[in-house]
């Protein structure tokens, strides 16, 4: 075998993989989600040629509606809400021109029926036949309600009998292990479970697919990875935007459910894993889980001393006055829901024992970015780092998830002319090797789950464990008998305690770095 070219690239899997015909439900056709996400993805999709001919998307909503009344909706909303803009006009138009209104209710078994004879009579039947994708994007407690509806209209088919039916289920996904538990059970009953796709969108976005590629494409960096080089790992998932019209759902939930259990553990059982044995989804997916089993459900006492939960108070955002959270639409005067989590946990295996992983979340701060942070050991105390003790910066390898995405190795070097040492950058950045855009998550997961790839969905039991694992830290702060949280200024980075967490291990969260 001879070295390849420098330029040559490597093809995993049929580029521009093509979504074969099917006619793809949506349940909760008139939300926000529909309109801000799954439409502009189809767009996108289409624009680029990824539908096959004969795909259908029928929305499936209670308001009465014609198809071309739902059309017109669609098609101010992707001209909203398309990243690449301006619209093509000529493939939105393709696209619309397949696209359907079933006006039911969600808990009416009659309008899944009249769908199902709907379904039957769409004109690009001929090419989708029974190939059906369910998309569940309403609020969490129909989703028990569609799955049993559909099964009693006869469309819940497994891959043996005579057509394909699979169902994307949004999140949250259940609120606790409980429910999460009961949820998939009842899927189950009616779809096998490589046809269930539970979404975490994070894992659709483009530099979350890259920690597989960057850890196990490269072997410059899996000799370090584990706990002899590794002195702590650091995620951060920050957001600048408050609660916004979300006040009732997110009152009901907060950061731990709505961000931590879900987005924040997938970040890191990527990071984590060990390496698969293969590709397949099943073999990474049960790498991710080996993640999640092996971080130890601690003690109550444990948890509180671990862990941080914070509430945004007034502040500055943007030079905007940003009110108090508790003073945000539908959110209770006295709430006691936390808008910021910072979590230190370990992972107990044979990598990483001793190594904490510090994980944070919240809304409101001062900037929205999401980032990894891979923090080296100082080296050996002797020459330079004997002579500068803390001020020889730690190596950190910072992976930059959003926005302005890339990756950045930070070490030491020599000030030129100078006998002074100081940290100095290698720098990936997307915007600069990669002309091509960035596609949105949502379209990927979409021909994911069309084509019945599930490596970027997750599992049952990934599910389970990570509310386990929040159900553990939520009963322990449950137990806590607290009349106030700790609050942050919006526009801040955070409460106090979020930064005492570390400093009382000697270490910090590393300071933002503008890209
Ligand atoms: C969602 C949460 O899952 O993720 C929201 O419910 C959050 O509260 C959003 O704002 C963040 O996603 P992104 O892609 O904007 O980082």
């Amino acid at each position: 075998m001879t070295e390849s070219s420098f330029n040559e690239v490597c093809v995993l899997e049929p580029e521009d993989q093509v979504a074969p015909a099917t006619a793809i439900v949506i349940f909760g056709a008139t939300g926000d989600l529909t309109h801000r996400k799954i439409i502009p993805a189809f767009y996108h999709l289409q624009k680029h040629g990824r539908l096959a001919d004969g795909c259908a998307i029928v929305g499936f909503a209670r308001r009465p509606k014609t198809d071309q009344e739902f059309r017109e909706e669609l098609r101010a909303s992707v001209e909203e809400f398309s990243h690449s803009k301006p619209v093509d006009k000529e493939m939105l138009d393709r696209l619309l021109s397949h696209v359907y209104y079933h006006q039911a209710d969600l808990a009416d078994p009659v309008g899944y029926r009249q769908l199902a004879d709907r379904l039957k009579t769409l004109p690009e039947r001929p090419a989708f036949q029974n190939r059906y994708l369910f998309y569940m994007a309403t609020a969490p407690s129909y989703f028990e309600t569609i799955a049993e509806n559909l099964a009693r209209a006869d469309l819940a088919y497994d891959e043996n009998a005579a057509g394909i039916s699979r169902v994307i289920v949004e999140k949250p996904f259940g609120e606790d292990l409980k429910s999460a538990q009961h949820l998939n059970q009842t899927l189950q009953r009616f779809f096998p479970e490589q046809n269930i796709y539970r979404i975490d969108h994070y894992l659709g976005k483009e530099t979350v697919q890259n920690l597989l590629y960057f850890r196990f494409g490269n072997s410059i960096y899996e000799p370090l990875w584990n706990r002899r080089y590794i002195d702590n790992v650091q995620i951060t998932v920050a957001e600048k935007v408050g609660v916004e019209d979300r006040g009732g759902y997110y009152d009901a939930t907060g950061a731990a459910r709505d961000m931590l259990q879900n987005h924040l553990f997938q970040l890191l059982t990527l990071i984590a894993m060990e390496p698969p044995a293969s590709l397949e989804a099943e073999a990474i997916r049960d790498e991710k889980v080996k993640v999640l089993k092996s971080i130890p459900l601690s003690s109550e006492e444990a948890l509180i001393q671990k862990s941080v939960r914070a509430q945004y108070g007034e502040g500055m955002i943007d030079g905007r006055k940003v009110r108090p959270y508790r003073r945000e639409s539908r959110v209770a005067p006295d709430s006691m829901t936390e808008t910021f989590v910072a979590l230190r946990l370990e992972v107990d295996n044979w990598r990483w024992a001793g190594v904490p992983f510090y994980l944070r979340t919240g809304k409101a701060m001062r900037q929205q970015f999401s980032e990894i942070n891979i923090v080296f050991n100082r080296p050996p105390s002797v020459l330079f780092a004997a002579v500068c003790g803390v001020r020889l910066h730690r190596n950190s390898l910072r992976i930059r998830i959003q926005p302005n995405e890339g990756i950045h190795l930070n070490f030491n070097g020599k000030v030129p002319g100078k006998s002074v040492i100081q940290r100095v950058d290698m720098d990936f950045r997307y915007r600069e090797d990669f002309q091509d855009y960035l596609p949105e998550a949502y379209e990927r997961l979409m021909v994911d789950a069309l084509v019945g790839e599930s490596t970027l969905f997750t599992r049952k039991d990934e599910v389970e464990q990570a509310w386990r694992l929040v159900d553990g830290l939520r009963s322990a702060w449950m137990g806590q008998n607290i009349k106030e949280l700790p609050s942050y200024g919006a526009g801040s980075l955070g409460p106090e305690e979020a930064n005492q967490l570390l400093q009382r291990e000697g270490r910090g969260w590393l300071p933002i770095y503008d890209y």
